[in-house]
């Protein structure tokens, strides 16, 4: 028995060292972790449980008969985060660059069925060469059977992968369907087809970087959710955003104690609003002292800053705010905005947790660009999100809540639960100067003067809206966090559900 015992101690010794030492002090003079360095920060400690560890490619093309690393690239188990259970793999780049092979992309479907049949949720940590270029098709079935699970999973648990290393080639359309996608700063690129294949087929000369970098996909193309320093800093933000997501679509938002008295009032709010209605305030101010402890998980902090989404806690237990931000574009709602909005929305309505919405929002931007761009459909985007949702939904208007966009951010109409207003808000179709010139086309200057007041005394309020019972009650800005807090309590037992469908046709 001894002497299997210690066979089996050296097998292991073997397979953990993956690629070898060689490989493993590149991958640490890159400033890279290994992946068995990164799952030990990810995950509790002593909770991985660790699959596969001895799973080797078949491929015997190319000389790979013999070049069997145990492993194949892929370390994949799982392991608890604060104590709930994660299913988790992480790409090993010392090992063919973590290139995926069958076998490689059979440990990741394994998992994956493992973590939709016990209902939790999957991290997978990217540093990976694409397809094992030595298989050939077998490696383009593998992620084909890995890609079929997102699509299964998606909505069902919560999916999360962070890009730590190389991404390209079919290694970027499974991050593509999973919820979140989070980035290394200068460390890591995904791109379908990298610097070499833009310059022959485009004449481009672009360095991975420029072409994939976190900069890019965090402020340019929206694919990443987030940005980190380094490996270390981004595994344990994951930590705290686990923490804030429920562990599948039924249990219901996470709780945990809170030390922050639900009922405190903040009368700094009743400072926020500038006298001038055009002068911008910082909505952060307002999100910050309504969540507890002040603890907010921003997502996509860098794109499309008109509009504010991420992860609060009221009474400790989770909440997802969606804020127009007076300060970039004045709040307004363009195309990313929407479409980052919209995303997040359904995110939470997929997982039980209800939604705060703070509202200060002039409109939707008027212009060529966005029109070409296709702004109608992407405001219907966020449009279908709010009116789909059956989750619970709190509204707070601060300010301005204009045109088509007061009817969008979870309006009463779009069964918004509990609207509230602050007594600053202005609801309308329009600002009045503008409504005036409409109304009193050929007015003269002084005409078009009285009527902007006599329009702004009437509408520039949150009373003819409150007269008609859309919204429920006017409330004092330092109350907000109390009657937030009140509304999603008296929410808790919400039941609606929409009418049977296969599923919606949400405009893409
Ligand atoms: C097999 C691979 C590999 C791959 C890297 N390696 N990518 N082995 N298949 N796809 C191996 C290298 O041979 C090398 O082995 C080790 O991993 C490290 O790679 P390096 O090139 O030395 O590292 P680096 O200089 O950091 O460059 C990393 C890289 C580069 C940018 C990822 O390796 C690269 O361009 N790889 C190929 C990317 C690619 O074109 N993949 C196929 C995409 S097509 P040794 O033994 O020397 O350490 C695809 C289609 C699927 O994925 C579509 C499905 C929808």
């Amino acid at each position: 028995m001894k002497d299997v015992l210690i066979e089996l101690e050296q097998r292991r010794a073997t397979a953990r060292l993956g690629g070898g030492q060689k490989r493993i002090d590149a991958q640490h003079a890159r400033g890279k972790l290994t992946a068995r360095e990164r799952l030990e920060i990810l995950l509790d400690p002593d909770s991985f449980e660790e699959y596969d560890m001895f799973v080797e490619h078949r491929s015997s093309d190319f000389g790979m008969e013999k070049q069997k690393i145990p492993g194949d690239g892929v370390v994949t188990g799982w392991g608890t985060v604060n104590g709930r259970k994660v299913f988790v793999f992480a790409k090993d780049f010392t090992v063919f660059g973590g290139s995926l092979s069958e076998a490689h992309a059979q440990k990741i479907i394994k998992i994956q069925d493992m973590a939709i049949r016990n209902r939790a949720p999957v991290i997978g940590l990217f540093d990976a060469g694409g397809a094992r270029i030595q298989e050939g098709v077998a490696a383009l079935g593998g992620y084909g059977e890995v890609f079929q699970r997102n699509v299964l999973a998606s909505g069902v648990i919560p999916q999360i992968s962070v890009i730590m290393g190389p991404c390209a080639g079919g290694d970027v359309y499974s991050p593509a369907m999973t919820d979140f996608i989070f980035m290394v700063r200068d460390r890591s690129y995904m791109f379908v087809t990298g610097p070499d294949v833009v310059k022959t087929v485009t004449n481009e000369t672009v360095t991975s970087e420029e072409l994939g970098g976190a900069k890019i996909h965090t402020t340019k193309s929206s694919i990443a959710d987030g940005a980190y320093d380094n490996d270390v800093d981004a595994l344990i933000d994951m930590r705290r955003l686990m923490d804030f997501l429920p562990g599948n679509n039924i249990e219901g938002a996470p709780e945990w104690p809170s030390f922050d008295d639900p009922d405190r009032y903040d009368p700094s709010l009743d400072r926020l609003i500038p006298d001038n209605p055009n002068k911008p305030y910082d909505i952060k101010e307002l999100i910050l002292k309504t969540v507890d402890e002040g603890d907010f998980f921003e997502i996509q902090e860098a794109f499309a800053r008109n509009i504010v989404t991420g992860f609060g806690r009221l009474e400790g237990r989770t909440v997802g705010v969606v804020a127009n931000q007076p300060m970039v574009l004045a709040g307004v709602l363009d195309s990313d905005a929407s479409r980052k909005a919209a995303r997040f929305v359904r995110f939470c309505d997929c997982f039980e947790i209800p939604i705060v919405t703070f509202v200060d929002v002039p409109g939707f931007l008027p212009g060529t660009a966005q029109e070409y761009g296709g702004l109608i459909k992407h405001g219907a985007k966020l449009l279908f999100a709010y009116a789909e949702a059956t989750v619970p939904k709190v509204t707070v208007i601060t300010r301005k809540a204009f045109g088509g966009a007061y009817d969008v951010m979870a309006s009463k109409h779009l069964r918004g639960d509990v609207n509230y207003a602050w007594p600053t808000a202005q609801i309308a179709v329009m600002g009045a100067k503008g409504a005036v010139e409409i109304i009193f086309r050929g007015a003269d200057a002084e005409g078009i003067a009285s009527k902007t007041k006599e329009y702004e005394d009437h509408f520039m309020s949150p009373f003819v809206a409150a007269e008609r019972g859309y919204i429920d009650e006017v409330i004092q800005p330092r109350s907000t966090r109390r009657r937030v807090a009140r509304a999603l309590a008296m929410l808790r037992g919400k039941r609606l559900e929409n009418p049977w469908k296969k599923h919606d046709n949400i405009p893409l």
